[in-house]
């Protein structure tokens, strides 16, 4: 049995005041999934440390949604691996579809930072999803399989113990338009065949693909129900706790 993961990206926003009373309201507002599923917020770099503070000793943990591939050093703005087992964080987005196409990182960067995060024991969430075009015009499984392929290259069947896959399609991020449970489904299936193929039916079969893009208090029971979707990476409706709560709900219930 995949254990569900519910996970809240908040992208470039918050204070670190709201942050910390929106990480408070999480902790408290979900103990329902304390022990039955995972619950993660990734607040950004500068409020990593409040954030984690604030729901110490709680069921919530806490990750970036970033960092740099190389071992500390002279690289300007950038934050390394070593800083985040450092301050006690165990998970990293990495790949995020904003990383790809705003800042520009090809699956060649993604696999480095993938490489570096594992190497360093810490949890990656790799992130892949097709654009719009590319779904109309049928590619969303190569788009998969090159961003798998690229951003996994090297990882042992061991390490993929500690990875977890969101399939994020790029045309349903912060747009309002959600993959259906169905298209959802598909996808997470081929991903699976993926794993299964390139790795093992164990490895296919143990690791948690989430699905991310516009999940919401209202599609979220329907997308968990789906045998292949084992759990959610929020991004607006993450933002508030009156959003994100249902969504961590509706993974305890699905749990049943
Ligand atoms: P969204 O973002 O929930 O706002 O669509 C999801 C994500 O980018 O991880």
């Amino acid at each position: 049995m995949r254990r569900y993961l519910v996970a809240g990206n908040w992208k470039m926003n918050t204070t670190r005041e709201t942050g910390v009373a929106l990480a408070k309201a999480v902790a408290e507002g979900s103990t329902s999934a304390n022990g039955k599923i995972d619950v993660l917020i990734c607040p950004p770099f500068p409020y990593l440390i409040p954030v984690s503070d604030a729901v110490r000793g709680s069921h919530v943990q806490v990750g970036a949604q970033n960092a740099c591939a190389e071992a500390p050093g002279a690289f300007t703005g950038e934050v390394a691996m070593d800083m985040l087992l450092d301050l006690g964080c165990p998970w990293v987005v990495l790949g995020h579809s904003e990383r790809r196409h705003v800042f520009g990182e090809s699956d060649e960067t993604i696999n480095r930072k993938v490489l570096a995060a594992l190497e360093k024991g810490l949890q990656p969430i790799l992130c892949v999803g097709e654009l719009l075009e590319e779904r109309q015009e049928n590619q969303t499984e190569q788009v998969l399989d090159r961003q798998m392929a690229g951003g996994l290259a090297g990882v042992s069947t061991e390490q993929m113990s500690r990875v977890v896959i969101a399939y994020e399609p790029v045309w349903a991020i912060g747009t309002g338009l959600t993959a259906s449970p169905e298209q959802a489904n598909s996808a997470h299936a081929h991903l699976r065949k993926w794993l299964e193929s390139h790795y093992n039916p164990e490895v296919a079969n143990a690791l948690r693909i989430l699905y991310g893009g516009s999940v919401k208090a209202n599609n979220a029971a329907s997308l968990l129900a789906q045998p292949h979707v084992d759990g959610a990476l929020v991004g607006g409706a993450s933002l508030k706790a009156g959003d994100f709560l249902p969504i961590i709900e509706a993974g305890v219930q699905a749990t049943k």
